[in-house]
């Protein structure tokens, strides 16, 4: 299976993912980051598909579709979405089906959103943690493969608590994306090589 890694930030879960030895074919950024600069120093294939807008005119389903294309064209059958910061619209969805992976910084269905650990942190939780899941048209709501509880300590801030959590993140999605690229975990989609867009009767483990 090929594999892309889609980012808008720091990289460094992407950066674990190669330090692990995970074959990730492309990286794609919706805008230029870090992240871009740290795939190029690992001699990964790095591109920015910008997202044109961040304003109310953004054309999602415009811009899922073109990033769907632009995948499907070099050949990517798996997705992993790793601090990305654009929700993808039904085109993409419909392209990789159930072949959309995302790491979240929360125990989902907990704290689901852009502000998860400011979230948990607010509603005054002892545990959080995160979530890997396949993502789905609904954000954060996709069926989960894998979670893992973190501590809360009194003196955290979103920063400490982030940096806590994203150290599991980092562990955690690494080995479900190799339980899944091993076919020890399988998805709900089709199959790479099947023209059907029905989903195949596959489990989650
Ligand atoms: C992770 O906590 C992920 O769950 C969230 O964004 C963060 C990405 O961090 N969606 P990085 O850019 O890989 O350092």
């Amino acid at each position: 299976m090929a594999l892309a890694v889609l980012v808008s930030g720091a990289g460094s879960i992407l950066d674990a993912m190669v330090e692990a030895d995970l074959p990730v074919d492309l990286v794609v950024a919706d805008r230029p980051c870090a992240a871009i600069a740290l795939a190029a120093g690992h001699d990964v294939e790095a591109m920015v598909v910008r997202r044109p807008s961040f304003g109310d005119d953004f054309d999602r389903d415009g811009y899922s579709a073109h990033l769907a294309t632009t995948l499907a064209d070099r050949g990517v059958d798996l997705v992993a979405m790793a601090g990305f910061g654009t929700i993808l619209g039904q085109p993409f969805h419909d392209r990789f089906a159930g072949r959309v992976l995302n790491t979240h910084p929360a125990l989902l269905p907990a704290f689901p959103g852009w502000h998860a650990v400011r979230d948990a942190l607010a509603a005054g939780v002892d545990t959080t943690g995160c979530t890997v899941h396949v993502a789905t048209l609904e954000v954060d709501a996709g069926p989960v493969l894998a979670q893992e509880a973190v501590d809360v300590r009194p003196d955290d801030d979103e920063a400490t608590l982030h940096e806590r959590i994203k150290v599991v993140e980092r562990r955690l999605y690494v080995d479900t994306l190799r339980a899944v690229l091993a076919g020890e975990v399988l998805l709900p989609g089709p199959s790479p090589d099947s023209p059907s867009s029905d989903p195949e009767p596959g489990a989650v483990p």
